[in-house]
């Protein structure tokens, strides 16, 4: 299985996870029910938020190892995507600080987690969103 495919399934999972993540947050916040709901939602955010962050960690490897591979001989799309996961990791890790380590921040948590919500589905859509539509046509 080439590392491009491998990647490609990975980022589908990260999408998924994404998206969980993101939207048990939003339903929480922007359609409050009672505490066991906000509870559950609050559960499932934080397990789909590690199993986020797990996921990460070998798209990161599998993108260092093209970097190395391709050098400054990225195309324009690269990168973006490069820049867009360098954006990405450094919204991640200020996530975690605000929830984890110094939550009399949490005020900001839910901006960073739209941001990193966004982040992802873009990065999405130019790399495997590209595939997708590509080989859908063809080419
Ligand atoms: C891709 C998107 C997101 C990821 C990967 C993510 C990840 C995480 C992780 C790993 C935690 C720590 C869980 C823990 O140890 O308790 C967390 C907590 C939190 N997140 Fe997110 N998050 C995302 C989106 C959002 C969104 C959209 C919001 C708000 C609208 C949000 C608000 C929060 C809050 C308030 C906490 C603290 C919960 C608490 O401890 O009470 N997150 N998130």
């Amino acid at each position: 299985m080439s590392g491009y495919l491998i990647k490609t399934l990975l980022a589908f999972l990260l999408l998924g996870a994404a998206f969980t993540a993101f939207l048990s947050m939003m339903a929480r916040f922007g359609r409050p029910g009672d505490e066991a709901r906000s509870n559950r939602l609050r559960r499932l955010h934080k397990t789909a938020g590690y199993v986020y962050i797990a996921l990460v960690v070998p798209l990161v490897a599998f993108g260092a190892g093209f970097l190395v591979e391709m050098g400054d001989g990225l195309s324009p799309r690269g990168a973006l995507h490069f820049v867009l996961a360098a954006i990405l990791i450094a919204v991640l890790l200020l996530k975690f600080l605000t929830v984890k380590t110094y939550r009399q921040m949490l005020r900001y948590a839910p901006g960073l987690g739209m941001t990193l919500f966004s982040l992802t589905l873009v990065i999405f859509l130019i790399t495997a969103g590209y595939f997708i539509l590509v080989s859908a046509a063809g080419k």
